[in-house]
């Protein structure tokens, strides 16, 4: 029976139901539905919107607190859901308020999706898709928006709340919200098709190593080298492909860094969350409306280097900052932490190199190189593998140069034996027998590294 056909039945005095799986999800979890249901609910809603923003008073809602509003919104819309001829069950009324409260002053469709905890990106690609990863996979979602007018709409919300704005002349906006989450934009001209949203949820509760080791991101052995570095002053270089975990890791590695030591963090968006009490935290500033006052990771590395840091940590070098850090990391602040995105080790090392020459310094490759060789002890690649899930793939150190190429050599890797008929990726860790040379340093700064180099040890 079509949703028209129920309302024409509640003229008689039936109850209908609004169709439930169809529309937007409920408690988050939306459901595949039958696509006419859905669009006869969205013109429902449409419709009572319309009629909504109609009778509400503009002029004495601006002069409303936040839940003035919502008691506003809401008793125009029970007021008017009362005088049509609907006849919806309770439960379906107060669902059909709850998304007419959302579309008028949160998020809209995707507002349930930021309430769930498991969720961590929501991609709209346009107004009729949207897909959510949850738990490390992506799965899309029935989920729409009216039309483009509607997404933008909701675009233009989250933008202006932190104080920036999108329009055809400056179509791409990169964000983040007042609770942490990072929010990108981009409209046409920009994008072909009608605009998009890509939002990455800020996780409130922040992973542990415990997390990660139960998570099999790596294992315990790999996890006690990890700290020791840090301890022992080792300059660490994460690096791996969009989301496959770089700031996670940072963050979680950053957690050991002993705590009488002076540390300034550079951020892009302020991701990092470190717990100890002498923290100084830089967060670069894009140009304002009219083009002034920009704020890059350079202006911030420089200026650190002037503020007596034991440790700097740069969340992530893109750009001219580069050189810089490198600097930094090959005069006296041992045990600084980046992260760079790329595809492999050797490849973190070529990006290095490139964005060096891209900030047009005059330097011979050889000598970008030794730079980079110097600077940096041990790299450490992360990924998102084809479950969804993320893991260390391999741990390596730089141990100088021959000739004209910075050398490496792996220690602990991940290697891939199969995948199961589910999808889920088998393989196991190991340790290549590789003894690095910077052992000693790890030894003598108090960790305990008995064994855990055995060719072989994965566990
Ligand atoms: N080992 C892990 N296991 C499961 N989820 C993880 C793991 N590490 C990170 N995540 C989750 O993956 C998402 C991406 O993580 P993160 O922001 O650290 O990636 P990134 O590589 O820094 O991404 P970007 O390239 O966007 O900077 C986050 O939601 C995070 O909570
Ligand atoms: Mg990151």
């Amino acid at each position: 029976m079509s949703l028209r056909d129920r309302f024409r039945r509640s003229a008689t005095g039936s109850q209908i139901t609004v169709p439930t799986p169809e529309a937007e999800p409920a408690n988050g979890r939306p459901q595949q539905v039958a696509p006419t249901a859905f669009d006869e609910y969205q013109e429902l809603k449409r419709r009572l919107h319309r009629e909504m923003i109609g009778k509400l008073n503009m002029a004495l809602l601006e002069g409303l607190d936040e839940n003035g509003r919502r008691d506003q919104v809401e008793s125009v819309a029970r007021r008017l859901l009362s005088d049509s001829e609907l006849r919806l069950t309770r439960s379906d009324e107060e669902r059909l308020i709850q998304e007419l409260l959302h579309d008028t002053f949160d998020l809209g469709p995707i507002t349930p999706f930021l309430l769930d905890e498991e969720i961590s990106d929501i991609l709209v690609n346009t107004h009729r898709q949207v897909y959510v990863e949850r738990l490390g996979r992506l799965e899309m979602t029935p989920v729409q928006f009216r039309d483009d007018a509607h997404l933008r709409l909701i675009i233009d919300r989250i933008i202006s709340r932190v104080g920036r704005r999108i329009d055809e002349s400056s179509p791409l906006v990169d964000a983040r919200l007042p609770d942490g989450s990072r929010v990108n934009a981009i409209i046409p001209p920009a994008a072909l098709d009608g605009p998009i949203l890509s939002i990455r949820r800020f996780r409130r509760k922040a992973l542990s190593i415990e997390n990660l080791l139960e998570l099999g991101s790596l294992t315990e052995p790999m996890a006690r080298l990890l700290r020791g570095t840090i301890r022992a002053r080792i300059n660490m270089l994460i690096t791996g492909g969009t989301g496959s975990g770089k700031t996670t890791l940072l963050n979680i590695l950053s957690r050991y860094i002993p705590e009488g030591e002076r540390i300034v963090t550079i951020e892009d968006s302020a991701e990092l969350q470190l717990q100890q009490p002498h923290v100084v935290r830089l967060e670069t500033r894009p140009p304002n409306i009219e083009g002034r006052g920009m704020i890059t990771q350079r202006d911030l590395v420089r200026n650190a280097l002037r503020m007596r840091p034991d440790r700097i940590v740069v969340g992530e070098v893109r750009g001219d900052e580069v050189l810089d850090m490198l600097q930094a990391m090959n005069t006296g602040h041992d045990g600084s932490l980046t992260t760079i995105h790329s595809n492999g080790p050797r490849d973190a090392l070529h990006r290095l190199e490139n964005l060096v020459l891209m900030a047009g310094h005059s330097l011979p490759d050889k000598a970008i190189r030794e730079q980079v060789a110097s600077a940096l002890q041990v790299v450490v690649h992360v990924s998102r593998i084809s479950d969804g899930s993320r893991k260390v793939l391999s741990i390596s150190e730089i141990t100088g140069m021959e000739g004209p190429v910075v050398t490496m050599q792996e220690i602990f890797r991940f290697t891939r034996t199969g995948t199961r008929a589910d999808g889920k990726v088998e393989g196991r860790y190991e340790a290549t027998g590789v003894v690095p040379h910077f052992a000693d340093q790890v030894r003598l700064a108090g960790t305990d590294l008995t064994g855990i180099f055995e060719r072989g040890n994965g566990r």
